[in-house]
Order: structure tokens, then sequence, then C-alpha cells
């Protein structure tokens, strides 16, 4: 960032939009990316993910609307704000007669900003931050998904970013190079990089991001912290008292709904949108009309719960 420039937001779309002949993959785009932010961009196959970083980069028009990387227009001003993001989109291009290192250096060699003196330093730090310098001399067409995923990955970070856009960046990946994505994405956020994910694995974007954004069918139903999105779905609630009957009756009145008595266990179901304080709330009602609770609380939920309670559905491929 400039001096003097405004902390804003490193990714921003109005509107944006993009209909593929008569289909709709991307419906009217509000996004808001924060700097220094990690930011999840969540959705199932098909919810118009890759379509959406395709048209941030510029790399495919929109139909409508507008998008704004680092506080400057795409496609417009690429040229100028480029050379600060790095991407990984959907399998990079490889040569795949070149070594993986080989790759590199026609990358960085592609690069105007990039001193030829100092590239072949450049080249094998980034090998060593995603972990392939022991498979750098090979072929790049003998490289397995996650081998020419991490390499994609390399080419990103041949140099350092404001912005990192990475289009499923663990795809292909086995559990422990799952890990060390996980690890890079932290330790890049730790340099004060802002990082844009998009992930169809819920734990993953749990894990390793700070915001969430979800997609279903091309539109977006929720953004903001993990935190957030984790609190509008709070799983069952659950009151242990002895007064089970005038518990069920204050409960509906204050919108619980599908309550199950067991013993003197009374559980239900959370509005969606009630808020930590209104669970207090809730406590004092029953407090309030005389019911003795022993005990009381609400099962945290996961990001899962609180996609299938924004969309009704479960976590499907879009169809
Ligand atoms: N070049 C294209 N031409 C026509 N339709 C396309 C094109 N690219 C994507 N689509 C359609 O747009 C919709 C969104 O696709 P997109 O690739 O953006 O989804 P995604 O969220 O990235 O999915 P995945 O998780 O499988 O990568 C899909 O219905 C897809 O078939
Ligand atoms: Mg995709």
């Amino acid at each position: 960032m400039e001096p003097g420039e405004p902390a804003g937001a490193a990714i921003r779309t109005r509107g944006l939009t993009k209909r593929w002949g008569g289909r709709l993959a991307v419906d009217r785009l509000d996004l808001v990316v924060p700097r220094g932010s990690v930011f999840g961009f969540l959705g199932p196959n098909g919810s118009g993910k890759t379509t959406t970083i395709r048209m941030l980069m510029g790399l495919v028009e929109p139909t409508s609307g507008t998008a704004e990387l680092l506080g400057r227009p795409m496609p417009r001003a690429a040229r100028r704000v480029l050379p600060a993001v790095g991407a990984l989109i959907e399998g990079p291009a490889l040569y795949g007669f070149l070594s993986g290192r080989d790759n590199l250096v026609r990358f960085d060699a592609a690069d105007p900003a990039a001193d030829p003196r100092t590239r072949a330093a450049r080249v094998e730090a980034a090998l060593d931050r995603v972990g392939l310098v022991a498979a750098a001399g090979k072929k790049a067409r003998a490289y397995s998904l996650g081998m020419k995923q991490r390499l994609g990955l390399a080419a990103a970070l041949l140099r350092p970013r404001e912005l990192l856009v990475l289009d499923e960046p663990t795809n292909g990946l086995d559990p422990q190079g799952m890990r060390e994505i996980r690890a890079l994405v932290r330790e890049l956020a730790g340099d004060g990089t802002t990082v844009f994910l998009s992930s169809h694995l819920l734990d993953e974007i749990e894990q390793v991001c700070t915001h969430v954004a979800v997609m279903a069918r091309g539109r977006l139903l929720t953004q903001g912290t993990v935190t957030e999105l984790a609190a509008t779905a709070h799983g069952r609630l659950a009151v242990t008292t002895p007064d089970t009957a005038d518990a069920v009756r204050v409960l509906k009145e204050h919108g619980v709904t599908d309550l199950v008595v067991a013993d003197d266990r009374v559980t239900g179901e959370l509005p969606v949108t009630k808020a930590p304080r209104d669970l207090a709330d809730l406590n004092a009602a029953l407090v309030g009309a005389g019911v003795r609770v022993r005990a009381f609380g609400a099962e945290r939920a996961s990001l899962e719960d609180a996609f299938v309670a924004l969309t009704g559905e479960g976590f499907d491929v879009a169809g």
C-alpha cells in the first residue's frame, strides 16, 4: 500500500455477473475482501468460484458489473495492478518438456520487472517455499497433480505480492501436502499478504481463513468473518430443568422450534438469526417465567451447519 492510501478492500466487486449462453454462472456478486484477511471463497462444485476469479484477474469479461483489485478497476488497470497480485487458477499452464525449475525460470523471465541477475535465487526460494526442491529437476509432464499445483503456487510466489488469488490451492494434494499449503498460507498472511482462496472444503476454510463468502448457484449467500458465520447457526439449544412443560411453552413463544423433551432435558432448534445476546435473553425469559434452569447451552455449530441453515440444503453440487 502506498503511503496515505486508505486501507480499503483488496478486492471489491459490484453487481458482478457472468452469463454463459443462457446460464447465469455468477449473479450480481457484491464481494468485499478486506486487506490483510485470509478470505475463503466457499461453494460447491459449479457455484461460480472459478468464473468469479477469472473475472477478477481480467481473464473473462463480465456480462455486467465491475471488479476492483487493490483499489483499481479491472481489467482497465491490469498492467498496474497485476504485478502486485499472484494467482493460481485451475491448473497452471506448464511446459511439459521443461523441468519444474525451468518452468519457473520462464515465468520469471516473462516478468519485465524481474532482475535477471537475481533470477536463480528467486526460483530456488520459490521452490523451497512450496517443497519442490527435490523434484525441481523432473520434467513437468511427469509431475503429479499435487506437484503441478505446488509449481503453480511457486510461480505465484516468485515476487512479493500484496494479494494472492488461489483457486482451490489444495486440489490434488494429499493430507500432508494440504497441511503444508495451509501452513504456507498462514505464513504469507503473517507477512501481511491478503490471501483470497476458493475451496469447496468447509473444514479447510475453517482452519485457515479469517473471513468467508459462501456461494451457491452463482449467488452470494453471505460474507463476513468465519466467527460471524458460525454464529448464524447455533446448532441445537439444550435446557436442563425439572419444569419441562413450562420451558417448552416459553421457548416456543421465543421462536424455538422442533422442541423435544427427554427426561429433564428440553432441546430445540434456534432461529437462524439468534445472536449470542438473544441467547442470554432467552435464558432470562425462562428464569423470569419461573422455570428453574439447571443448565442452558447451545452446541457450537460448524460452518457446515451454517451452510445448511443458509441454503436449507446439504453441501451438494449445483445441478
Ligand atoms: N467457459 C465456460 N463456458 C460455459 N459454461 C461455463 C464455462 N465455465 C464455467 N461454466 C459454467 O459456469 C458455472 C460455474 O462454473 P465455475 O467453474 O465457475 O464453478 P466453480 O465454483 O469453480 O466449480 P468447481 O468447484 O467445480 O471448480 C457452471 O455451471 C459451469 O458449467
Ligand atoms: Mg472452480
